[in-house]
Order: C-alpha cells, then structure tokens, then sequence
C-alpha cells in the first residue's frame, strides 16, 4: 500500500465487533465502521468494505468483496483465507502475530506440568482422600521439542529453556539460530528429532502444506512415555491416528486446545480419554484481546490512511 488514502470503510465481522466500532470511531473519527454482525448484513455491506476485520475471512461473500484492499485478522493463523488464496493476490492480509506467544506459553508450561507431574492421579488420590507420595523427575531433566517457531513458537522454547529443559526445535529456515533451542532440526528431519522429545509441541500454521503433517508415522517415532501438546490448529494433524496413536499407548498422552472440528463434538473420543487433556481453543486468549488487537488495528489505520506499509503483514505462500 502506497498512496495516502483518504477514505477508508472497515466492515467489523467479528462477536465483538460493537467495541471494535467504539474504539474506531473514538481514535479516527474519519473512518467509517460497519458492524456486519451475521452473514446477511455481511452480504449487504461487504461491497462498500475497503478492508475487513474478522477473526475468520468471509470467504463465502468475497466474490462480492469488489473493493477490499486489506483484511486484518484479529487472531494468528490466517487458514481461513486458504480456500481462495489464488483469489487474494491484491489484498495486504494482516494478523494480529505478538499478542498470544507468553498466554500460550503459560497454557503450555501449565499443561506440560500437569502431564508431567501427573496431577490427574493427585486430584483422583485426594478426592478418596489417600495419601501416595513418589519420586517424580524434575522438569529440567527432560527435552520438550517445538515444531514450527514463529512467534508463539519461539515464546515456547524460550519459556521452556527458562524451567531449565532441552529445547529443540524444528522449522523451514534453519540458518539462523533462535533463542533458547539447544539443538534445531530442519522440517523434515522429523526422524532424528521426534526421539529425542518427552514433549512434542505443535506450533506450526495450518497451510495447505502443512495440513494433516503430523500423523501415525510421527507417533511411532516418538517415545512412548512422550506428551503431544497441539495449540497449533486441529488440521495440522490426522485426528482418528492420534485417537489410535493414544488408545494404544503409542505415546502417553496428549494436551490439546485445537481439533479438527470445534467445537469438539460430544461423541468424540478424545474427551473421555484419561491421557488426555482438552481444552475449548483458549490457549491464545489474554484478557483485553480485544484491546490489544485494537492497537495493532489502530496502527495499521494510520498506516493505511498515510499510504505506509501495514504492520504484520502475513506472507500467505508461508502462513505467517
Ligand atoms: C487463534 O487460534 C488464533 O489464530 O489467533
């Protein structure tokens, strides 16, 4: 985006998309906001939109989307987009990266500690009020492996380093070394890495190439007393071959946020599975989201309005 433009029409497609409207209008007093609220004012105004906020792309409207220059993603991954990403090419796509990484770090550092600890079985012991000490290995005695570090990624390795574990790492560009992994893998080199990890991290995009990435294969080669931890997307992985990989003691157990279908559905396996932890996609959920996307919207709104280049950029050939 080059030229200064003078107009700017955002239509807000979001649950919260009255706040957003008030916080707009407050700051830029020029820009128009239209609340599109369901899918039949979305088809009604999506025409007048110069850009689109929304956590997911209307992809069904976009045919009717004739002006729209840039869509802001209020969350991280922009796989909602992917259907018609041959479509795109002209629309700057911006997410809302750098405001999720230290939440997800917590939910993760928690998850990996209850799995470690086994605090099911405390809860259970305490519950029948019966007291069972035991030895338990600190944390730092063990690897915790990410694949994919991008932002949130990264924020895991580092916080992990930080609890004194080995952190590995894998992802597509390894020439340059990324704080606080000990060791980085390349993409592929899923069989040297997955061995060494007791918990194996998902933070990868959801992208056509990396949909249904990690399945069967991978959770042969990891150890059977190793923990999958999934706060990527459900998609990145074959959902019935971690079921299996789970039911059969493959790998001991799993701490997931995402899944293939969400909400989960009640007759899925997964909730009832005692190696697992599930959770309803509130890894990357801080307090004041929608405060705190406003700030990267509202920097990209002057951007836009002075012809600069937008903040967060998602290069849609990479997913982030
Ligand atoms: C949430 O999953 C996000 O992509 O922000």
């Amino acid at each position: 985006m080059t030229k200064a433009n003078q107009d700017l029409t955002i239509v807000l497609n979001h649950p919260a998309a009255e706040s957003y409207a008030s916080l707009i209008e407050e700051r830029f007093p020029t820009v128009r906001t239209i609340v599109a609220a369901d899918a039949s004012d979305l088809e009604k105004n999506i025409g007048d939109a110069d850009a689109v906020l929304a956590f997911r792309f209307p992809v069904e409207v976009f045919d009717k989307a004739k002006k729209l220059r840039w869509f802001q993603c209020t969350g991280a991954g922009v796989d909602s987009l992917y259907p018609i990403r041959d479509k795109v090419g002209h629309i700057t796509v911006t997410n809302a990266r750098g405001i999720h990484g230290e939440i997800i770090a917590d939910f993760v550092m928690a998850g990996v500690t209850m799995l470690h600890w086994d605090f099911r079985r405390f809860l259970q012991e305490q519950e029948r009020r019966e007291w069972q000490p035991r030895y338990v290995a600190p944390l730092g005695d063990r690897t915790l492996g990410v694949i994919g570090l991008g932002s949130i990624g990264a924020t895991i390795a580092r916080r992990a380093k930080s609890a004194g574990m080995t952190v590995v790492g894998s992802k597509r560009d390894i020439s340059q070394p990324v704080d606080g992994v000990d060791r980085l893998f390349a993409a592929d080199a899923f069989d040297e890495f997955l061995p060494l990890c007791d918990f194996v991290v998902l933070a990868l995009p959801s992208t056509p190439d990396t949909i249904g990435v990690i399945g069967a294969s991978h959770f042969e080669k990891m150890k059977r007393s190793a923990f999958l931890v999934n706060i990527a997307r459900g998609n990145v992985l074959v959902e019935s071959e971690l079921v299996a990989a789970l039911q059969e003691k493959t790998i001991a157990g799993a701490l997931l946020d995402v899944f293939e279908k969400e909400p989960l559905p009640s007759n899925s396996p997964l909730w009832g599975m005692p190696n697992v932890i599930a959770t309803p996609h509130v890894a990357g959920s801080p307090t004041n989201y929608t405060e705190r996307v406003f700030s990267i919207l509202a920097e990209n709104i002057e951007n836009y309005l002075n012809g600069r280049p937008l903040k967060n950029v998602v290069d849609l050939s990479r997913g982030y």
